[in-house]
């Protein structure tokens, strides 16, 4: 199962809210499309949703013509803000469209088709550098599970999260593939249950041990001595290191910070955002409540009950004893250890 695929002239998005029943996949002709299906998270993750979101300008810049490049720019800039008005916690979706744009909005262009034929190349280049930081981060992170280890992760943060293998759970197929004897538990991720409808199809479709839990199950499996870590993924990384995750990260932070179980982030260098200094800045992404008022489409009760339904919470970087990143896997304090991923980035 591959979360996106690009065809040259089109974009098939993987419907995720189908799985693990039906595998379907939408195909994007024109951006819009690409954005819409961001909105409805038939393609979710933060590195998928950047992936896609590079995809979707491509689509753009091949879906009108214009004898102009400044017209050309124009309207790649009104797609850029369109692609960026989908989601806002994941930082890569604007990391990727940031990239793009140093692309299109150079000023030397000479021929629309060469600037298409670079951002063609360019999210292509995004799309195959995120495995490659994905297969990092696993080898990596697998020097910090034992062998024998029971691991927790919450949510999906894996090959249908990104471009493929991916984060949290590339650690866990890196230790798979190492012969390591590991097991996990998936909890399944309320409101949309991506722990259990995604995580586990995933890790069973590759032979790996892992048992789902309800969210709410967590804490006592841990007080029973039944978990060894928790990997999770993350949507954005501020300067200090707080980490902005899937909503029910920062619960299972605290219950391992009490229960002296290590708690790690694995996310590449492309969700570190510098620009924020705590993760009080981040936007917190609010959903429809008739995500939570319904499971899988069928309601749960009334349809006036009110309801909150933040996607993403904040986990203080005190919670967090190592973010592996694909450059190497950093220890507090996170000012420092943070910033220096992020200058070697800049100098490679
Ligand atoms: O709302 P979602 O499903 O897009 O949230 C996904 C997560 O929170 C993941 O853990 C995160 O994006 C990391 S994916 C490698």
């Amino acid at each position: 199962m591959e979360s996106l695929k690009w065809t040259g002239s089109s974009l098939k998005v993987l419907d995720q809210t189908k799985l693990p029943f039906k595998i379907e996949y939408i195909e994007c002709m024109i951006y819009e499309e690409v954005a819409s299906s961001i909105k409805k998270m038939q393609v979710r993750g933060a590195p998928a949703i950047g992936a896609a979101a590079a995809f979707g300008i491509v689509l753009a810049a091949k879906q009108r013509q214009f004898a102009k490049i400044s017209d050309f720019q124009k309207f790649l800039h009104e797609a850029t803000h369109v692609l960026q008005k989908t989601r806002p916690t994941a930082v890569n979706l604007f990391w990727a469209l940031d990239r793009m744009k140093s692309v299109w909005s150079l000023k030397n262009w000479e021929t629309v088709q060469d600037i298409i034929t670079a951002l063609e190349k360019e999210a292509i280049a995004i799309f195959k550098e995120d495995i490659e930081l994905n297969k990092a981060i696993g080898k990596l992170g697998m020097e910090l599970v034992p062998d024998g280890a029971t691991i927790l992760t919450h949510c999906n943060a894996g090959a249908l999260a990104t471009a493929g293998f991916g984060t949290a759970l590339g650690v866990i197929r890196a230790c798979h593939k190492s012969g390591k004897e590991i097991a996990v538990y998936a909890s399944e991720t309320r409101p949309l249950l991506q722990g259990a409808r995604l995580t586990v199809t995933e890790l069973m479709n590759d032979g790996i041990n892992v048992t789902l839990i309800t969210d709410n199950m967590a804490g006592y499996l841990m007080k029973q001595g039944k978990v060894d870590a928790v990997v999770v993924g993350a949507d954005r990384i501020a300067a200090n290191g707080d980490v902005a995750n899937k909503i029910g990260t920062y619960s299972l932070a605290v219950l391992a910070n009490y229960h002296e179980i290590p708690f790690y982030v694995a996310a590449p260098y492309s969700t570190i955002d510098m620009t924020l200094h705590s993760g009080k800045e981040i936007i917190i992404e609010e959903r429809d409540p008739l995500e939570v008022r319904s499971i899988s489409g069928n309601p749960v009760v009334a349809d006036d009950v009110p309801v909150y339904n933040p996607a993403f919470d904040v986990t203080p970087h005190s919670l967090i004893s190592a973010i592996i990143t694909d450059k190497g896997v950093l220890r507090p304090p996170y000012e420092q250890t943070l910033k220096q991923v992020i200058k070697e980035d800049k100098n490679e």
